[in-house]
């Protein structure tokens, strides 16, 4: 009787459990959550390039100064993360000269996702309030001083780090902490030059021989070279040190995102009939790159017109053919329908609209030159199938007998993991491009692209 008992006790305890688990379980444990992307199986871990960076030569104790053990160190903690590959580009690459300018070696971290834009699916686990940030490491997606490469021969600055050594050669004893707070209230309508000198002065200029610079509670931004700079033209008096410093001239594509565009260099070679002439070789040579955003982007720019935004970053520059200048009229957060469709238009170009400039953009280029030949296109964007389709039907009949598209790529794992990379760097390698002026994809492009000396007429925007 007692075990009869005993085991009725049990199976009720069984059930009220079971119960407990359908009504309040049931949506916590027993309901998965994902973000990322539609990818499944396991995400590449880059566990290789991990060690590769671990043991770069410059974390090494025993090196002379400004490295090894006595050396000087900035690390930026107040960096962005879980935001777009190219707000993170932009920002780590303006740090990285600061940090040049203030003689001490720039920390470099992963790259954080933001997650919704991950390619593999990131499933939420019950006792998890969102989705972790998938780490990539910098030397995945670029190369050069800022990710730890070496500078000019006889420039004795010292090499980038990663936060492991950081850590390792700069105990909190020898750290001066800046809190962003006390630098940048100060410099909230300051030109780009002198928000690289006065955070120069205060890095170059501290007793100690580490410094960490750390987001301050009362900025919402608070980047060192925030959105409020990068977006606006206050940005463009940084251009003429920024561009030919080592840290723009030096900056270079990363080995695995150079693999994927050789490996994908056959999709390029012209097509279509035997031509009159040759022309060049090389099919970067014959390449308009092409940055069109659709689907929900015609959202965001609605927000750019209401607000007002000027282009971004590097496509603000004075040398650009196609400028943007915000139309008068309207107020705080709205305009007037002719300023909204004069956003539009260049926002959000229409499928005319879009042919048109291209062909415009084709005969200046053709023009500005001798024995030039554009056939070959390559379209990055979010488009439906259709419209990509329908898009490559006109542009054939237009004498462009190459169009390849970002989705036509073969990439293996670790290549779909900076797949931004690779589109970027086809885009640079390109002969003409045309990018979207609010872009901050377009703009990491466009640097690399007035680096590399392209002419005006081969850098245009919708
Ligand atoms: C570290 O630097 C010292 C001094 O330059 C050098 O002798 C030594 O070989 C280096 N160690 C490694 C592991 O490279
Ligand atoms: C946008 O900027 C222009 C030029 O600075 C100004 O005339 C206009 O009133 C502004 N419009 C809005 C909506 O703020
Ligand atoms: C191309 O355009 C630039 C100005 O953007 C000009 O200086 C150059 O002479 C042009 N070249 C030719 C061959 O027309």
């Amino acid at each position: 009787m007692q075990h009869q008992r005993r085991i009725f006790i049990f199976v009720g305890a069984l059930f009220v459990l079971a119960l407990f688990f359908k009504f309040s379980g049931h949506r916590k444990s027993l309901q998965f959550r994902y973000s990322g992307g539609s990818l499944t199986g396991e995400p590449p871990s880059y566990d290789a390039l991990h060690e590769w960076e671990k043991n770069l030569p410059q974390h090494n104790m025993s090196l002379p100064r400004p490295e090894g053990k006595n050396g000087r160190y900035v690390k930026f903690s107040n960096q962005i993360k879980a935001l777009g590959w190219n707000n993170v580009l932009n920002e780590i690459l303006l740090c990285t000269h600061l940090a040049y300018e203030s003689k001490r070696a720039y920390v470099f971290q992963d790259y954080y996702w933001k997650p919704e834009y991950y390619p593999w699916r990131i499933t939420i686990q019950p006792w998890e309030n969102g989705p972790r940030w998938p780490q990539t490491p910098i030397n995945a997606l670029i190369s050069g001083p800022t990710a730890g490469g070496p500078w000019d021969d006889g420039d004795s600055a010292p090499r980038s780090v990663n936060e492991a050594y950081f850590d390792q050669v700069c105990p909190p004893e020898d750290r001066d902490i800046i809190d962003t707070d006390t630098i940048k209230p100060d410099l909230q309508d300051a030109e780009g030059d002198v928000i690289l000198r006065r955070w120069t002065e205060v890095i170059r200029d501290s007793p100690k021989r580490c410094v960490e610079v750390v987001p301050g509670r009362n900025d919402n931004f608070p980047q060192t070279f925030d959105l409020w700079l990068i977006g606006y033209k206050r940005l463009l008096s940084l251009w003429p040190v920024f561009k030919d410093s080592p840290t723009s001239r030096l900056f270079g594509t990363a080995p695995l995102v150079a693999s994927a565009v050789d490996r994908n260099e056959y999709l390029f070679m012209p097509r279509g009939s035997r031509p009159a002439r040759y022309g060049p070789h090389d099919p970067y040579e014959r390449m308009m790159a092409l940055h069109v955003r659709r689907g929900d982007f015609e959202e965001a720019c609605y927000g750019l017109a209401r607000w007002n935004s000027t282009f971004y970053g590097w496509n603000q520059l004075p040398v650009h053919l196609d400028k943007f200048t915000p139309p008068p009229g309207g107020s705080w957060g709205e305009n007037i329908p002719e300023n909204i469709a004069f956003y539009l238009e260049h926002c959000y170009p229409n499928f005319d609209a879009i042919v048109q400039k291209i062909q415009d953009t084709k005969n200046s280029y053709i023009n500005n030159g001798t024995n030039r030949v554009l056939d070959v296109m390559y379209l990055l964007t979010n488009a439906d199938n259709q419209w990509v389709n329908n898009f490559k039907d006109v542009m054939m009949s237009q004498g462009w007998s190459t169009i390849v598209t970002s989705k036509d790529l073969v990439l293996d794992d670790e290549q779909i993991g900076v797949n931004m990379a690779v589109d970027m760097e086809i885009a640079r390698k390109a002969a003409v491009f045309i990018g979207n002026g609010w872009s901050s994809f377009t703009s990491n492009i466009i640097h690399r692209r007035l680096v590399d000396d392209k002419e005006p007429f081969a850098n245009r925007f919708w």
